[in-house]
Order: structure tokens, then sequence, then C-alpha cells
């Protein structure tokens, strides 16, 4: 059996790992926009080219007789990479690019979930003009805006955090119109936000152990935003702060979802459902989802994963997978990254780091470096992931933090994730926001 995976990051060398890791020896080709030693390790074959270029991607897969294909990231998503393989007869695990408007128009998902009367919404507007907004946002008075389009997680501003009044909100709405169609605006929710990452062929899903990720660069949850510094998971598949009826809460949304979207296209949904939800005063709430795994919370999930993958993958692929039980090891997991030092505004580039001390227990997963012949260069994002699993978070905690501070050269981590005064702090947050 043939694979091939399309990505470059930690996230896509925990799913290259998960796809050689299969008993039925599956040989591994991956399209990489830059080459990831450790996917590159793995591989059979690979080769390196843009996301947009998807002649290029046909030829190689092609050229490889691939069996399937997987989509790690949102941009080839968004380009309809899934659309071109089915062309040239190739399924994929990932949304069609019709389909991955999950991910790629928070308006499309708010709009959908209103439509179906599926609960997990805060109150919403999409304005395509600024006509209204002004009085919108006053309602609402603490507000989230949102662009309608792929950002790269830089756009959605938050009251209080990035915006201070209305006319911060009306002139950011403004901006936004200028680049995008449309922009939603919708009330600001308290509470503790989780990932619950599902598989589902369109027609059935199987939920992945939930993650809690850390987007803010420093410890205790200050600086700016990140694509994410950290994450962990627990040993009983909840979190510290979640209660199963939150768990099934989420889940109901995310199946109802996954309804609406084949009553509403006719096409069924088949790949990677990945809800970010908070647990509001008000209940479970969706804020966004993605189309695809999510990095780091991929790293946390799939090391766990005892069922094999590929029957995963091709349960979603032949819609088959009520035939398929996702079994994950009950071990708590903790991802730290490293990161170059001054990410994400200003990191060093092109600086060599070394990882040869690292302990053997902590697995790496590598993202935006570079081997060169004399050893391993940072790019510009987040360099190495390094995940400990164990029977609870704070030995999970201890084995992550060592092997994150064993990298040698200028990058920095959040020394906070996981650790016991963190997770406190987010079960006390909780009680305070549920009155207890
Ligand atoms: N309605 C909301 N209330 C409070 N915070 C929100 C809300 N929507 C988004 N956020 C915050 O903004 C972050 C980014 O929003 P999200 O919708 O996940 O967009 P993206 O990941 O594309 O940047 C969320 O992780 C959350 O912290
Ligand atoms: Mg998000």
């Amino acid at each position: 059996m043939n694979v091939l995976l399309i990505g470059n990051g930690a996230r896509e060398h925990a799913i290259a790992e998960a796809i050689v890791n299969s008993p039925k020896k599956p040989k591994l080709f991956a399209y990489m926009k830059s080459k990831n030693p450790g996917i590159a390790k793995l591989a059979e074959d690979i080769q390196m080219g843009s996301y947009d270029n998807l002649d290029e991607i046909k030829n190689f897969t092609q050229s490889n007789n691939i069996n399937f294909a997987i989509i790690g990231p949102e941009d080839p998503l968004n380009n309809g990479v899934v659309d071109a393989l089915a062309s040239v007869n190739i399924k994929s695990v990932g949304p069609v690019k019709e389909l991955a408007k999950l991910e790629t128009s928070k308006s499309f998902t708010r709009l959908l979930m209103k439509k179906y009367n599926i609960e997990g919404c805060p109150k919403f507007q999409v304005f395509e003009s600024i006509d209204g907004v002004k009085e919108f946002l006053e309602e609402l008075e603490e507000f989230v805006i949102k662009p309608d389009g792929l950002t790269g997680g830089k756009g959605v501003k938050v009251f209080g955090e990035h915006l201070h009044s209305i006319d911060d909100g009306i002139r950011y709405c403004e901006e936004v119109l200028k680049t995008h169609p449309s922009v939603v605006v919708e009330k600001k929710l308290e509470g503790e936000e989780f990932s619950l990452q599902s598989f589902t062929d369109g027609k059935n899903i199987l939920d992945c152990p939930p993650v809690q990720d850390h987007k803010r660069a420093f410890a205790g949850d200050k600086g700016p935003n990140t694509g994410g510094m950290g994450s962990y998971s627990d040993a009983n598949h909840l979190l510290p702060f979640l209660t199963k009826k939150d768990i099934e809460d989420a889940h109901e949304i995310t199946r109802k979802v996954m309804e609406a979207i084949y009553k509403e296209t006719g096409k069924l949904y088949k790949g990677i459902m990945y809800g970010g939800f908070m647990v509001a005063k008000s209940g479970v709430k969706l804020i966004e989802y993605n189309a695809r795994l999510g990095d780091p919370e991929a790293m946390n999930v799939l090391p766990l994963l005892k069922t094999d993958f590929i029957d995963i993958c091709l349960g979603i692929i032949n819609g088959t997978l009520n035939k398929v039980r996702a079994e994950f090891e009950k071990k708590a997991t903790v991802c730290k990254y490293a990161v170059p030092q001054g990410y994400p505004a200003n990191p060093v580039k092109n600086k060599k780091i070394d990882l040869t001390d690292i302990p053997e227990e902590a697995r790496i997963y590598y993202a935006s470096v570079d081997e060169k012949g004399d050893g391993i260069y940072m790019g510009a994002s987040r360099a190495v992931a390094f995940v400990g699993i164990a029977d609870d978070i704070e030995e999970a905690e201890v084995i992550a933090e060592n092997a994150v501070c064993s990298v040698k050269g200028p990058v920095f981590h959040r020394e906070d994730i996981g650790t016991k005064e963190l997770i406190d702090k987010r079960i006390k947050h909780m009680q305070k926001i549920k009155g207890l």
C-alpha cells in the first residue's frame, strides 16, 4: 500500500509515524513545502513543492501508484487538493474544497449551525458591509471579530485584548471588509477552551481524547498569540476541568454539524472535524472548526492510538468508519514546543540547534527545521515539539520539560504547560465560571 502525505510540520511528522507504524507496512510518500527531516527519514520518497501546485501533486501521486492521500494542513485543502486528486481517482482523508469551508469560512459554519438549529453558537451576525455593525457591537458590549477566510491564526480580534472600544471594533470590521467578503461578529464568551478532534466518513464519527492547547507565547498565558506552544491530554480521556457531559455535548455538536453538512451540500465530509470548544457558563460552545488535525494536538493523540491508523483512514475513505473502533492508550501526554528566540514577531533565523542530548523517553517531532550537512537549522516558526507520555500529566510534563530543556541553541519554550500550578489555575477558573 502506498500512502501520500501532504504537509511538512510536526503534525505531519506524527501522522507519518502513525502511517508507518501500521502492521500493513504501507510505504509513505511525502509532498512537502520544505524538507522535514523526521518525515524524510520515514518516507520511501519525498518531493518538495508548493501546496498550490496541484499539477505537481497529481504527478507525484500518479508516478508512485498512490492508494490514497492524507492532507495535513489547511492550505492545500483550501486550494482544492482533494478535488484535484479525486479527478485522477485518488481518494483523500480530508474534505473537498467546498466542505473545507467548515474551516476556511467562519460564516459558513455559524450560518449552517443556525439554519439547522444546532446549539453551541454564541450570539452572532455576519456582515458584508459596515451597515449595522455599530448597533450590533453596542448590543453585545463584549465582542469578538472574525474575518471570513484563512488568516493563519492572526485574524481574530477579541474585545479587552486587541480591541478596547466600539470604535476599535468598527475600525477593525472596516479593515477586514476591504480584504474579505464578510466578517463575523459574535459575543465574547468566558471559559476554558479544549480541542476535540474527530475522524469522520460523513456518516460516522470517532473522537480522539480531548486536548488543551496554549496559544500565548509566554508562561502565564502572556504575550502574543502563536501557532500553539504546547498542549496536554489526560489519562482518563477527559481534561482536569472537563466533565464527561462536556465531551458528550461537544460530540453531539460535531455529529449534528456533520449531518447538517450532508443535508446542506449533498456531499459527505471525509476527514477530520476538529472542534475548538469552550466550556462557558451557559454550557459547551463551538468557537470554530478546523478541517484537519491540530498542531500541536495531533502529537498528543496519534502516539496513543492503538488502532491501526490505516484502518481509520480506509474507514473514512470507504464510508465504513462504523466498523472501526478508535482505541487510545489510557495515558496522559504533554507536548512542548521549542521555538526560536524572538518568535513569533521577530524570530532569529537560520540558527543551528543541537538535539544530541535529548533524553530517550521523549518523542521528538520536527516542525520548521532544515537538515543541512552540518546539522539542524531553524526556520522562522516553531522548531521542534517534544512529547512526554506517562500515567499522569505531571509525569508526562517532566519528560517533555527535560527534553525541551536539552535543546542547545537560541530557543525558548513554555515551562508552565502541563504543570500542576497551571492546571490548578484552569480548574479554579472553570469553578468560577460555573459558579461553584
Ligand atoms: N466567541 C468567543 N468568545 C471568546 N473568545 C473567543 C471567541 N471566539 C474566539 N475566541 C478566542 O480567539 C481565539 C481564536 O479564535 P478562533 O475562532 O479559534 O480563530 P482562529 O483559530 O482561526 O484564529 C480562540 O482560541 C479564543 O481564544
Ligand atoms: Mg482557533
